[in-house]
């Protein structure tokens, strides 16, 4: 559906968990104190499943599972497959951190996965423990390579950090010529513990890019449903990509709402404004026609609402004027 804004909103984030295998510092830091969702507020499949079926009749057919870590829920790939096998539903992909990848592709392929989107930020075991927490490149390597095995698509999320990996950068976008895949760096966003981290600025990579590969060509493809620009380099197998959130708005493209972990629908990743799903299943529970029926009037009608009041754009660039203080792993990114 169309919002205020003459944006066409088709494309739904869902985070299904926001319990996650790795400890990222700028994300769910080790000794971060959010309290875990307890599992009864967390949405049920069955719930999800509905509100996607509702979001199928607003006009969203593409959905993104997101988490926390999406594969540590029980029965992820499952669930995927519902998701994809709903009437209406185009396309399902998912954002993982790929631990878990390789041993959920076949089911994952069974399901009908489109796509997978990777965090991947860096090329090295040791440095990958002070990112994350854990000595888990390896598996993040080999899942990239079976999802690619399993043709299943992948993009690499790369999120630099000032002494950290920020020297890596081209090795990383190096990916993208050996591997059909799509590296893409995502500016640090000042949400939750992000608001710590100095930003490394995007325009900077990309000149860098350019006095490195003269021959480097805007790549207006289209590469998915999300906000980053793309640049193609000969002899390069994959794009890279470009995720500006602070100065290259983009928000004048936004197709997006999202569902949190709790079941706020969330209209805009910059702002603490939700619109609570839950409520309508507590207004009108029970398994019987009549009340999934109520249910999905009530659910459509949220959604779009929560589609109406779509901001024109995010404030990234103005702290001040963030209101969204969850961290996130509610959110789902
Ligand atoms: N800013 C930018 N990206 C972030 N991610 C997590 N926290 C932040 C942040 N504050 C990234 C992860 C993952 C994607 C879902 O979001 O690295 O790739
Ligand atoms: Fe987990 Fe992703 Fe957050 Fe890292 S960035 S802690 S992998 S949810």
């Amino acid at each position: 559906m169309l919002d205020r804004f003459n944006r066409t909103i088709d494309y739904m984030r869902m985070s299904i968990t926001d319990c996650c295998n790795l400890r990222c510092r700028y994300c769910m830091p080790n000794g971060m104190k959010v309290p875990k969702v307890p599992m009864p507020e967390v949405l049920s499949y069955e719930q999800l499943l509905e509100i996607a079926e509702a979001a199928v009749t607003c006009g969203i057919t593409k959905f993104k599972v997101t988490g926390g870590e999406p594969l540590v829920r029980k029965d992820c790939a499952d669930f995927v497959g519902r998701l994809k096998r709903l009437p209406g539903v185009e396309q399902v992909t998912m954002t993982t951190n790929g631990v878990l990848l390789k041993e959920n592709i076949d089911k994952l392929k069974l399901a009908g996965l489109d796509a997978v989107n990777i965090s991947l930020d860096t090329l090295r075991p040791e440095v990958f423990r002070d990112i994350t927490g854990f000595d888990k490149h390896r598996d993040v390597i080999e899942g990239m390579e079976e999802a690619l095995a399993a043709g299943i698509r992948v993009k690499i999320n790369t999120v630099l950090q000032r002494g950290m990996n920020d020297q890596e950068w081209l090795q990383l976008a190096g990916i993208a010529k050996e591997k059909p895949v799509d590296v893409r760096f995502i500016e640090m966003m000042p949400i939750g513990y992000g608001k710590k981290f100095d930003v490394i600025y995007n325009e900077e990579l990309q000149d860098r890019l350019e006095q490195i590969f003269p021959d480097m060509e805007e790549d207006v493809s289209i590469h998915g449903n999300g906000p980053a620009r793309y640049v193609r380099i000969p002899g390069f197998m994959g794009s890279i990509g470009f995720i500006s959130a602070i100065h290259g708005k983009f928000c004048s493209e936004c197709n997006r709402i999202r569902l949190t972990v709790t079941g706020k629908l969330k209209p805009c990743l910059c702002y603490g404004e939700t619109y609570d799903i839950r409520e309508v299943f507590a207004s009108y529970a029970g398994v019987d026609t009549g009340a999934y029926e109520k249910r999905q009037d009530e659910l459509v009608s949220l959604i779009r609402k929560s589609v109406l009041e779509k901001p024109e754009a995010h404030c990234f660039e103005k702290l001040a004027e963030i209101t969204e203080t969850r961290e996130m792993i509610e959110i789902g990114g």
